[in-house]
């Protein structure tokens, strides 16, 4: 490869971590966005004093090198050469303290307008982690009205969202780069995240706090949509699971009830009410599947069911027995839960 290739392939890199869906320089809410001029502001500020330290390397390489050429060094020279030294260190340290006071400054002020940004109008969720998923509960007027799901968080553009968080296990750190910050999820501790999105997309969120062996495969889908497309969603998520309609899917929903998955899931509308793992309420309409470790299809779906342990190790499903025509049944019926 050439000088130039070699440049173009480190700037793809470096500039492919600027955009996406899980970029935080690519700010799609204002948290993000306020985060991110604190961000920029400190690249300036460190990229300055980068900068003038690599003059001087130069300036004093370059400086050696000719008085090597015109006469050896020597030592005790007066203090009339030293008086300029001095002042550059004394200007170079009063920099580097109007430096790092602009930048304590500014982190400051930033910190604070997060911490004190209006929630009245905030919609409210509640977020809680555990190994290694996350479940999500929007709040409704009457107890009729809330909304159950697992690993995706679907929030209206331009309203601000109160994330309540909550840990049931071990700590954990809830991070959206498109939308805001970070904010742990800590076992016996509320913890709060505003976050108020800007553009709609999709975004992928992620644990960032290491939680145990699947700590990586803790994905969070998040979901932009417009006000209307939400509400709509929402309405959709607080219908009860559809009934089984063909013979297929009637095999699969028997088995779950009567084996032991209908102790550890919800499906409402359903007598599964099991709470330990993910509501399934409308498992087919998500994007993936066990916290983004898969994207959904009825393919990995069905390898998730048959093997949970060969697709995210350690995870806390067990591992249920069923024959290749159960489990194509099993399949069915969830697939079947839009
Ligand atoms: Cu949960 Cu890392």
């Amino acid at each position: 490869m050439s000088g130039r290739k070699h440049i173009c392939a480190a700037l793809v890199v470096l500039l492919a971590g600027c955009s996406g869906q899980q970029a935080a320089l690519d700010a799609a809410g204002d948290q993000a966005a306020t985060i991110g001029d604190l961000w920029t502001l400190m690249l300036w500020v460190c990229g300055f004093m980068y900068l003038l330290v690599l003059i001087f390397l130069a300036h004093a390489i370059w400086r050696a090198r000719h008085a090597l050429d015109a006469e050896p060094l020597t030592h005790g020279s007066g203090s009339r050469a030293e008086h300029p030294l001095r002042m550059a260190l004394g200007g170079w340290v009063g920099l580097i303290v109007v430096g790092l006071f602009v930048l304590s400054l500014a982190t400051f002020f930033i910190d604070r307008s997060l911490a004190q940004a209006r929630t009245d109008d905030a919609l409210k969720i509640k977020v809680t982690a555990a190994q290694w998923w996350w479940k999500v509960e929007y709040e409704g007027m009457a107890p009729d009205q809330r909304v159950v799901t697992a690993n995706e968080l679907r929030l209206p553009v331009g309203q601000p969202a109160l994330l309540e968080l909550h840990a049931e296990d071990v700590i954990h750190s809830l991070w959206i780069p498109n939308l805001g910050g970070k904010e742990d999820l800590i076992p016996g501790r509320i913890n709060s995240l505003l976050l108020t999105p800007r553009r709609e997309g999709e975004y992928r969120g992620q644990c960032a706090e290491f939680c145990g062996l699947q700590h990586a495969k803790m994905a969070l889908d998040a979901t932009v949509m417009n006000p209307d497309a939400f509400t709509r969603w929402r309405q959709q998520q607080l219908t009860p699971a559809p009934a089984p309609s063909t013979p297929e899917q009637i095999r699969g929903h028997e088995i779950f009830m009567s084996g032991p998955c209908a102790a550890c899931h919800q499906i409402a509308g359903t007598p599964a009410s099991g709470q330990t793992g993910p509501n399934l309420t409308h498992l087919a309409s998500r994007r993936t599947i066990a916290a983004g470790a898969r994207p959904y299809s009825f393919e990995d779906l069905r390898d998730w069911l048959r093997d949970p342990q060969s697709v995210k190790p350690g995870n806390h499903m067990p591992v249920v027995q069923l024959s290749d025509s159960d489990l194509n049944a099993l399949t069915a019926y969830l697939d079947s839960l839009k």
